[in-house]
C-alpha cells in the first residue's frame, strides 16, 4: 500500500501484551495505513536475548521512527537497567509528554482537569547513574545539563504556543538543590523570555503536588525534570480516574515511542481486566504525530463515546468490563 508507515510494536510485559493486542485491533479496525513490525523488550525476554533490550529493537525503532510501547517491568534494587531508561537514552527521547484530561463520566473528584505534563528523560536521578562507595554507602548522581534543560524547556513553551496554552509552570527543587535545580530553573526562564505571550511561574515540587490535589485547574502545561515527572505524572493521573487513563508520548528529534504512563500493573496481568484506554490513547497521540488526524479524531471520539454512554468500563473505573469487551465496544463505536 502506497504511503504505508511502519510503526515498530513492543509489547511489553505484564498487561503489555494484553492492552497491546486491544489497541492494535482498534487500530486495525480504523484501517490505518500503518504496518505493525512486532519487536522484543522488557523482562520476560531476558532468557532469550540475555538483555532485557535487544539490540535489534532499537534499530528496528530507529529504522521506523515511531514505536508503540506497552510496559516493561524492572526489578525493584538489583537486577538488569530499566529497559525503558535504556530506550530513552539510546534513542535521545528526551522529552515525556503526558496529556492528562478529565474524561466524561469517568467520576473523580474534580470534572475539569486539563494538565500538560511535559518530563525531561534522559537525566537526573532518574538516569539511575549510582555505586556503591564502600558497603553500606551508595552515591546516585543527579546530573543537570544546560543543554537537556533548554531543550525540554523549549519543548514546554513550544507545545504551549502551538496548542493555545496560556501558562508554563517550571517545577523544581531549588531552594535546596540550588546548583541543579537552580540550573533547570534558569534555563527554564531563559527560554520563557522568548515566550512573551505565555504566562511562566515556578513552584517548588512539593508545594506542587499539594496544590495540584487541591486545584489542578490552577495550572496548565508544567515541566520538569525526569524524576519530578515521573511522580507527579502519576499524581495527576490520579486525578482522573487512576493509570488506565493517561497516554503518553517519548519524543525525540528523529524518533518518537508511544506508551501508557502506567506500568505493568503484575497484580491484574494475564486476567484480562486491564483498561486499554491509556494505550489507546497514547495511539491517538501517535496518529496526530503521523499526521494522520483524521483516524486519530475518530478514534478519540469513539472512546469518549464509550465513556459518554456510561455503561462500558473496566475494573479499575469501577466496572466489570474485561479488556475485549471495552475493545468491542470500542470498535462498535468507531
Ligand atoms: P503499575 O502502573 O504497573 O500499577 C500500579 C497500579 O495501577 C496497580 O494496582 C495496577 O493494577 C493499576 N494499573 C496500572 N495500569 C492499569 C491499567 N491499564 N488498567 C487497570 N489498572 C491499571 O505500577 P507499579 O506496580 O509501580 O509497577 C509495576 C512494574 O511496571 C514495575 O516493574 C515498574 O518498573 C514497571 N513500570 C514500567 C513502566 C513503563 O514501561 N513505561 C512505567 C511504570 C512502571
Amino acid at each position: 500500500m502506497a504511503n504505508t508507515r511502519t510503526v515498530t510494536v513492543i509489547n511489553g510485559d505484564g498487561i503489555g501484551p494484553e492492552v497491546m493486542a486491544a489497541t492494535i485491533r482498534v487500530l486495525e479496525a480504523l484501517k490505518v495505513p500503518l504496518e505493525f513490525e512486532h519487536k522484543d523488550a522488557g523482562a520476560e525476554v531476558v532468557a532469550k536475548y540475555g538483555t532485557n533490550l535487544p539490540h535489534e529493537t532499537v534499530e528496528a525503532v530507529l529504522r521506523s521512527g515511531v514505536a508503540l510501547k506497552g510496559p516493561t517491568g524492572t526489578v525493584v534494587g538489583g537486577g538488569l537497567p530499566s529497559a525503558n531508561v535504556g530506550l530513552r537514552k539510546r534513542l535521545d527521547l528526551y522529552s515525556s509528554l503526558r496529556p492528562v484530561k478529565s474524561v466524561k463520566n469517568v467520576k473523580t473528584r474534580y470534572e475539569d482537569v486539563d494538565l500538560i505534563v511535559v518530563r525531561e528523560n534522559t537525566e537526573s536521578l532518574y538516569a539511575g547513574l549510582e555505586h556503591i562507595i564502600v558497603p553500606g554507602v551508595v552515591e546516585s548522581l543527579k546530573i543537570i545539563t544546560e543543554k537537556a534543560s533548554t531543550r525540554i524547556a523549549r519543548f514546554g513553551f513550544e507545545y504551549a504556543k502551538k496548542h493555545g496554552r496560556k501558562k508554563v509552570t517550571g517545577v523544581h527543587k531549588a531552594n535546596i538543590m540550588k546548583l541543579s535545580d537552580g540550573l533547570f530553573l534558569d534555563c527554564c526562564r531563559k527560554v520563557g523570555r522568548e515566550y512573551p505571550e505565555i504566562q511562566y511561574e515556578e513552584v517548588i515540587v512539593d508545594n506542587l503536588c499539594m496544590q495540584l490535589v487541591r486545584d489542578p485547574t490552577r495550572f496548565d502545561v508544567m515541566v520538569l525534570e525526569n524524576l519530578y515527572g515521573d511522580i507527579v505524572s502519576d499524581l495527576c493521573a490520579g486525578l482522573v480516574g487512576g493509570l488506565g487513563m493517561v497516554p503518553g508520548a517519548n519524543i525525540g528529534e528523529r524518533t518518537a515511542v508511544f506508551e501508557a504512563v502506567h506500568g505493568t500493573a503484575p497484580d491484574i496481568a494475564g486476567k484480562g481486566i486491564a483498561n486499554p484506554t491509556a494505550l489507546m490513547m497514547s495511539a491517538v497521540m501517535m496518529l496526530d504525530y503521523l499526521d494522520m488526524g483524521e483516524e486519530a479524531r475518530r478514534m478519540e471520539n469513539a472512546l469518549h463515546k464509550v465513556y459518554g454512554e456510561g455503561k462500558i468500563r473496566t475494573g479499575d473505573l469501577g466496572g466489570s468490563a474485561t479488556t475485549r469487551e471495552f475493545t468491542d465496544a470500542l470498535i462498535a463505536a468507531l
